[in-house]
């Protein structure tokens, strides 16, 4: 049972739902934050918000003031995350803050070395004498709205080179209340989970859920990697973001994710929200 939890990633999708499970439990925490103005609006606090930065260990003593437990969460778009983290868990354990509840990603070891920074941080949580719960989880329904709104309102379509493969989409607060609980309740100690939302969909059928909800066509054209690479060249993106997104993408062309869980239902009691239950909030707000 924690007493502090350290947020980390605490502005981004999963950490503000994290937070809203954590203030209805009337839990202790700390938000980390690297800009603590800017995120007092954001997020509606105050006290709680404190400066944090993998990459600033300066920040690590004020961040861990009374925790004893902490939520890990690494920024995406970034390669080598593991060595970003690494600083901040040697400092974890020299101060003996043993218990961390880490977000992965469902079946990031299907990704290829280049994404491999996951399987790192996993390994040394599970080899080095931490007390840690792993979530891996699966896509976020709330990448609809959050990477491909532009896509989806402007040019009627989804793009994602995943193929003809199956995907649970989650919820970002079905992840956030499971990792609400892991954080808060007993028996959850050197466990991993795999969380998914509650049905397997292709791209095809994400695209219809959209028409339906947004009342445009959408439509999912399957491109390929080159014809993929080649959009995201043409729009100016770094060659890199491309990169990254075929292989978070490829286990999905792959069918290694094709697959649902009832690992939210067990902890938290709850069965997973739908994509459309989700898209359909997304789209009102
Ligand atoms: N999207 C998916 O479908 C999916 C699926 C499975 C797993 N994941 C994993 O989920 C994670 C991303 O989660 P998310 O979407 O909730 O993130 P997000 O919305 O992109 O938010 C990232 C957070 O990281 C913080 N941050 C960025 N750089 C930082 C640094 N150097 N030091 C400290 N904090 C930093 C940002 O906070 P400030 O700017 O306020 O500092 C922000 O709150 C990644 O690890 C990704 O691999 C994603």
């Amino acid at each position: 049972m924690a007493n502090k939890i350290l947020v980390t990633g605490a502005t981004g999708a999963i950490g503000k739902a994290l937070i809203k499970e954590l203030q209805a439990k009337k839990i202790p925490f700390l938000a980390g934050t690297r800009n603590v103005e800017e995120s007092k609006a954001k997020l509606g606090l105050s006290d709680e918000l404190v400066h944090f930065s993998f990459d600033d260990p300066s920040t690590f003593e004020a961040a861990t003031a009374g925790v004893d437990s902490v939520f890990l969460l690494g920024p995406a778009m970034v390669l080598e995350m593991d060595q970003l983290i690494n600083p901040f868990l040697d400092f974890l354990k020299s101060k003996g803050i043993l218990r961390v509840v880490y977000l992965s990603a469902l079946k990031s070891e299907e990704m290829g070395e280049r994404m491999s920074f996951h399987l790192k941080t996993e390994a040394r949580l599970e080899k080095d004498g931490f007390d840690y719960t792993i979530l891996k989880a699966s896509f976020f329904a709330q990448n609809f709205k959050n990477y491909e709104w532009e896509n989806i309102m402007q040019r009627g379509i989804t793009f994602a080179t995943a193929g003809d493969g199956k995907v649970g989409f989650i919820d970002v607060a079905d992840i956030a209340a499971t990792a609400a609980a892991v954080l808060t309740e007993d028996g959850h100690s050197k466990k991993t989970y795999e969380l998914t939302g509650p049905e397997s969909l292709t791209y095809f059928d994400a695209a219809a859920i959209l028409t339906e909800v947004t009342g445009k066509t959408i439509v999912y054209p399957q491109p390929s990697p080159e014809q993929y690479i080649a959009v995201l060249k043409e729009a100016g993106a770094p060659d890199f973001v491309a990169l990254y997104m075929n292989s978070v993408y490829s286990v999905i062309a792959n069918h290694h994710v094709g697959f649902t869980t009832n690992d939210v239902e067990k902890v938290t009691g709850k069965k997973p929200n739908t994509l459309k239950s989700v898209i359909s909030n997304d789209f009102q707000n």
